[in-house]
């Protein structure tokens, strides 16, 4: 599939490497692609324009910071993700008051149907936001199957998306429902961040036992 991951942090990088290994035709997205080589190097896949990226997807990831989200995926264009699945694994993280950071959107709403709201012809797709950049793409390194969630209002796109996590190696993909239950896997990261702390280390993830 022609993939486009927007975002060049640990969460791009990962997901972008490990879909291009999968075989996925990849280009990852980025304000300023001279700028973002002349900083890492030469990446694995091609660099492109975050509009670039996008206009020759079939789907767009969204890796970047939950600031800046509603931004970036406007300069990819709106055009570019209409009638597209877009995964969304953007967390609205606000670090401006120190740490620990606060939501900067929550209760009764939430970063991803904020997404979905701008960009409504988009099939906007939470998951992935509430483990490590790590452990998307390498959930086999716990050792045991652990459990990743799927928000969205678009059934087909949930589908395409469930299928993509169980090539990354989920195995217990659990549907929340529709775009407003994104509210709930992004009000976990307070609890995601404390057990970092508890724990001293990101590789951990929830197994929901029922
Ligand atoms: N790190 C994790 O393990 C993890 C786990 C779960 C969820 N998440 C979520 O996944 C997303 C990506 O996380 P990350 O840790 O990879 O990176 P990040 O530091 O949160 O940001 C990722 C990218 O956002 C882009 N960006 C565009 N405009 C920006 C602006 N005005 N200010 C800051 N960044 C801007 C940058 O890409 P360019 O410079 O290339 O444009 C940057 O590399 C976040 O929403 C995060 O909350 C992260």
């Amino acid at each position: 599939m022609k993939i486009a991951v927007l975002g060049t942090g640990m969460v791009g990088k990962a997901v972008s490497g490990r879909l291009a290994e999968l075989g996925h035709h990849v280009t990852v997205g980025t304000r300023d692609p001279d700028a973002t080589r002349a900083r890492d190097g030469e990446w694995p896949t091609p660099v492109a324009t975050y509009a670039d990226a996008a206009a020759g997807a079939e789907l767009v990831v969204n890796a970047t910071n939950g600031q800046a989200t509603l931004e970036v995926l406007g300069l990819a264009g709106a055009a570019n993700l209409a009638d597209k699945v877009l995964v969304d694994i953007s967390n609205p993280l606000d670090f401006s008051q120190g740490m620990p950071p606060t939501l900067s959107v929550k209760d009764t709403d939430s970063l991803g149907e904020q997404v979905q709201r701008a960009f409504p012809d988009a099939h906007v797709v939470k998951t992935l936001n509430t483990l490590n950049a790590d452990l998307m793409v390498h959930p086999e390194s716990l050792g045991r199957p652990s459990s990743v969630f799927v928000s969205g209002d678009d059934a087909e796109a949930k589908a395409v998306v469930s299928r993509l996590l169980a090539e990354l190696g989920h195995e217990d993909v659990i549907d929340l429902g529709g775009i407003e239950t994104a509210r709930g896997a992004e009000m976990y990261l307070p609890l995601w961040l404390r057990l970092m702390g508890s724990l001293g280390t990101p590789r951990f993830n929830l197994h929901v036992v029922r």
